[in-house]
């Protein structure tokens, strides 16, 4: 069978044209997020499972330095080909889980900011301690994440992907490792994520 952990279970869906999440277009939020007081106006942006890129793309466009990250066939090819057309964006066919700062093959770097979009909710749950350490890895010292947390239900569950989350697990699961420095509730969220995703902006505690 199948699981989300596999390329081969996205391609099915983005070639089945069951590729629900896409919206052929940046997330309106996040352009809402991007002319907020808490943009991080400077620095190298890291999109791990980027799917078509467009908000990748947004981005490079405001002049960051930008890494989109996937694994899916469909998807690389259409950030391969964003990239030859957009300024400072650059693709990488990669499971996300691999990325690495020490080896070039795998990234080679770590970043300034990492916009997390739809995969803390994609992957499985049961990773997820995994994707916050890839944070950590990939994230400078004085770097920021801006998670976009959807769906955060607070105690309803959902069939996944997209898996929810509740504030009560994300406070259990970067405690120690992030603080929660800002939070940002978008009023420009598609209408079946309206009231269900929230971006939390995350540094790394002091040690
Ligand atoms: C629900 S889509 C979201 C895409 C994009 N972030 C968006 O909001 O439109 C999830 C994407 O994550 C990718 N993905 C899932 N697990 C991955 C992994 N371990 N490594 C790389 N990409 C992964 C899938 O191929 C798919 O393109």
């Amino acid at each position: 069978m199948l699981t989300q952990n596999l390329p081969e279970y996205w391609e099915r869906l983005y070639s089945s044209g069951k590729d629900y999440w896409d919206q052929k277009a940046f997330t309106p939020a996040l352009e809402e997020f991007l002319a907020s007081k808490l943009y991080p106006a400077k620095g190298s942006v890291l999109v791990p499972a980027a799917g078509r890129g467009y908000d990748a793309a947004l981005w490079a466009e405001k002049g960051h330095e930008t890494l989109a990250v996937d694994f899916c066939p469909t998807a690389v090819d259409a950030l391969d080909s964003l990239g030859r057309t957009t300024e400072n964006l650059k693709a990488l066919d990669l499971d996300i889980f691999e990325l690495s700062p020490d080896d070039d093959k795998k990234c080679g770097q770590t970043f300034d900011i990492i916009y997390d979009y739809c995969c803390f909710t994609a992957i499985h749950p049961g990773r997820r301690d995994e994707l916050i350490e890839m944070w950590q890895r990939m994230l400078n010292p004085e770097g920021v994440i801006v998670a976009f947390f959807y769906p955060l239900t607070n105690g309803d569950t959902m069939d996944g992907p997209p898996h929810c989350t509740s504030e009560g697990e994300l406070h259990a699961r970067l405690g120690g490792i992030f603080d929660v420095v800002d939070t940002f509730i978008p009023t420009t969220s598609i209408e079946d994520r309206k009231d269900k995703e929230q971006i939390w902006i995350l540094k790394k505690c002091e040690e």
